[in-house]
């Protein structure tokens, strides 16, 4: 056995929170041979498994993790010409995410550029099924090997297997079975980049070339506090902490009756809403703030990001628990105001499964 688990490791450091405690067993994997040993060690030592990828999208208790987290950490991006203009690329699961889509534009292939600045890993990419600025990786997908604890084997399952939805795929709702080991994509070589968000389509000219709607992303998500960059006061965090939720027709019109009720929107189409599979989603930052949460509002060590109200920060020196009530504190408040229910974003890490927000 050539594993190295070490005991009670911090994850604090390994999560872009910087919150939490430890774990109770820890051993970090960089090839498919190791993450099946992590796995077997498990088994063998009767020890609960979490994967741990870039640690940008999950919440540590501040009691730790039990069990044994294995981080990811094999690399390698390959590409493999298809038929016509397209490539395939696949990525190692513990493949850094901006690895992959600079790897994509510098070779002018088409269909990741607009998922630039997303810290993590590339395995991590299906299972919340990112998605950023008019692009998703679902519309790229084409397979995500796996290991299948269930059936005990290695599989591949393919882009329908995945039942991908917003921010959601069956690899997110069953995260005991599936082991994430690779991902690839489609991409089309030459291709035109996606100019489909309203405020990227803006600050882009049709013309633009895959490279600069890269680097207008960036600049857009930079302004947003999205970008980790170790001088902002908002980078302690882990990205949108709330979906936007998708409301049927009758819960629309009782945000829009809320909204004009309290002269918060002179008329409706001043509330943002997309249509989403027939029902409409909202975006959760314009509710949280129209329901009295200000940017940069601050609970000990923890707060609402100066720059996006979908963003808690950690200020340093704080706790997981200050920051579920936080999260707590700004449910209710939409709830209240526009009785529409917010669901957490990140991966809330359990020491017995995923514990409830408050
Ligand atoms: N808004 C506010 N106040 C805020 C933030 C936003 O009123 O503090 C309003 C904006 O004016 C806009 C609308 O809400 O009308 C949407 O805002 P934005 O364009 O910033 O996008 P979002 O819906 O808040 C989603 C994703 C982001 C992704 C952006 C851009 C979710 C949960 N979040 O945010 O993803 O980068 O769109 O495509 O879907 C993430 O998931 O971690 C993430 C950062």
């Amino acid at each position: 056995m050539s594993l190295r688990v070490e005991r009670d490791v911090p994850l604090a450091p390994l999560t872009t929170l910087e919150l939490g405690g430890a774990a109770e067993a820890f051993v970090a994997v960089e090839s498919e041979a190791e993450c099946l040993e992590a796995v077997e060690y498990a088994q063998a030592h009767g020890l609960a498994l979490t994967f741990l990828g870039g640690g940008s999208n999950v919440v540590v208790p501040d009691a730790g993790v039990s069990g044994l987290v294995v981080a990811m950490r094999n690399r390698g991006i390959q590409f493999e010409e298809a038929a016509g203009r397209s490539v395939i690329l696949r990525a190692a699961a513990g493949e850094p995410w901006e690895n992959v889509v600079d790897a994509a534009v510098s070779r002018e292939l088409a269909g990741l550029e607009c998922l630039t600045g997303i810290p993590g890993l590339a395995g991590a990419t299906p299972i919340q099924n990112v998605g950023a600025y008019g692009q998703e990786i679902g519309d790229q997908l084409v397979s995500v090997e796996v290991f299948d604890r269930e059936e005990g084997m290695r599989r591949v399952l393919g882009r329908d297997d995945c039942e991908l939805a917003y921010r959601d795929s069956r690899l997110k709702r069953d995260p005991t079975r599936f082991v994430v080991l690779a991902v690839s994509f489609e991409l089309e070589r030459g291709g035109a980049p996606a100019l489909r968000y309203g405020e990227l389509a803006e600050a882009c000219p049709a013309s633009a070339s895959l490279a600069e709607v890269r680097h207008t992303v960036l600049a857009l998500r930079r302004k947003k506090s999205m970008v980790l960059d170790p001088d902002d006061p908002n980078r302690r965090s882990a990205g949108s902490f709330f979906t936007n939720p998708v409301v049927d027709d009758e819960t629309y019109a009782r945000v829009v009756d809320a909204a004009l009720a309290r002269g918060l929107v002179e008329r409706e189409d001043a509330i943002p809403c997309f249509p989403s599979d027939g029902r409409k989603k909202l975006a959760a930052g314009w509710l949280i703030e129209r329901a009295g949460i200000h940017k940069g509002l601050r609970r000990g060590r923890v707060g609402v990001s100066s720059a996006h109200a979908l963003a808690l920060v950690h200020h340093g020196g704080g706790s997981t628990s200050e920051l579920l009530a936080l999260a707590g504190e700004i449910r209710a408040k939409v709830a209240a105001v526009f009785s529409v229910k917010l669901e957490c974003e990140p991966q809330l890490l359990g020491p017995h499964g995923a514990p409830a927000l408050p």
